[in-house]
């Protein structure tokens, strides 16, 4: 609990305001109730009906994992990225990402992000291509994707397969077109603070008829042709497995929340962008933040992620603002300075946007459940510590 202990502040705040949330109702709780009455617990009919309304959503088929990461690795191992493949990818991305890559024993190979939108900087990627690189992984941040269509004009150019993590930019739209609905391979994640949840979860959504067999075989071990058996119910006790697979399923429990969130998507989205849009209108004038200018007729956002002007200490702040009971986050430390990454990434050229303001990232609270007083509540009292 925090109590109002400043004169920066008028509403008397007894909360704890978190940065972020699983934000569930009666619909998804009688849904998960509806699954356990059934005691069919895995992977059954209500992922197939998962399925059909992603693939609506999106205009085109998505097959549902287990989370976010899962569908990334599987992504790239469909288009047959390995040992000694090199990948490009935002330094400034969840750890998710680089995981996925290297899980397949390719090397993520970390670029540096635009300025405006902390998306992947397209020609700091292509100075970083080699004979080796197979594939880049753009990273839509926050919930925008910055320059896409130059992204698909560079994968076009060298031949690289796309890609895109997408695990912010769930509803997102480009150009008039849902992220998803377009490209190459889109890859989401439905973990419990996502645009929408199924608990975790994830999916991968594409037209390419190759890919989607492979990891609709992928995710049950390899078994193939299991997934048809799985939707009614059933099992393959006779089959044939060809290639390396993973247990990546969906359990009907997690679909079975998913459906309901996607259900009312349309309440979500328009909530998500009414916190931001308060945000910008909030901050508007002050001169020791700046943030990204996402166009939230486009836009659904994730995260709202600030960055301080010189001379602010993150680290202070946030602990100010915690006493206020306003929870921050940090999205995100750099892969390229992780111990692991270091020994796997080619990070020798230098990543000067990613350098100069990770350190000065800090993002503030945004999920279903943050009313309009609560982002004033945030501003005044960040606004107040800054001045
Ligand atoms: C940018 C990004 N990529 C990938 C993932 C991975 O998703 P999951 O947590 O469902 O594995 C996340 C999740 O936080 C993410 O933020």
């Amino acid at each position: 609990m925090a109590k109002e202990t400043s004169s920066l502040g008028d509403l008397n705040k007894n909360k704890l305001i978190r940065l972020s949330k699983s934000c569930i109702g009666d619909a998804e709780k009688n849904a998960v109730m509806r699954v356990l009455d059934k005691e069919f617990l895995g992977m059954g009919e209500q992922v197939r009906i998962f399925e059909e309304k992603l693939s609506h959503f999106f205009g085109r088929e998505a097959v549902c994992v287990v989370n976010g990461t899962a569908a990334l690795h599987l992504a790239l191992q469909a288009c047959e990225i390995g040992i000694g493949d090199e990948v490009l990818v935002p330094s400034i991305t969840y750890v998710a990402s680089f995981q996925a890559i290297t899980a397949t024993g390719a090397i993520p190979v970390a670029c540096d992000v635009e300025e405006t939108s902390l998306c992947l900087d397209w020609l700091d990627a292509e100075k970083r291509i080699t004979s080796k690189t197979k594939a880049i992984m753009p990273v839509h941040y926050s919930g925008g994707v910055g320059e896409l269509d130059k992204i698909y004009k560079l994968a076009e150019k060298y031949k690289l397969r796309v890609v895109e993590d997408a695990a912010h930019a769930f509803g997102t739209t480009y150009k008039n077109q849902k992220v998803g609905g377009f490209g190459d391979i889109s890859c989401f994640s439905f973990d419990g603070i996502k645009n929408i949840t199924s608990g975790e979860g994830g999916c991968i959504v594409t037209d390419d008829d190759k890919v989607l067999d492979l990891v609709k075989d992928a995710r049950l071990l390899g078994v193939e042709k299991d997934s048809d058996k799985r939707y009614k119910g059933q099992r393959s006790w006779d089959f044939n497995v060809s290639k390396q697979g993973w247990r990546y399923h969906m359990s009907d429990i997690m679909a079975a929340i998913g459906i309901e969130q996607l259900n009312r998507f349309d309440t979500i989205s328009a909530q998500r962008k009414e916190i931001a849009i308060t945000y910008t209108n909030e901050l508007g004038n002050c001169d020791q933040i700046t943030y990204i200018d996402h166009d939230y007729e486009e836009v659904v956002p994730h995260i709202f992620p600030t960055i301080l002007a010189d001379g602010n200490s993150r680290d202070d702040i946030s602990k100010a603002l915690n006493q206020y009971g306003i929870q921050t986050g940090i999205h995100y430390i750099p892969n390229h300075l992780h111990s692991f990454f270091k020994k796997s990434t080619k990070s020798e050229t230098i990543l000067s946007e990613t350098d100069s303001i990770y350190h000065s990232l800090l993002t503030l609270p945004l999920h279903e459940e943050v009313s309009k007083s609560d982002v004033k509540y945030i501003v005044g009292k960040l606004t107040g510590i800054l001045k």
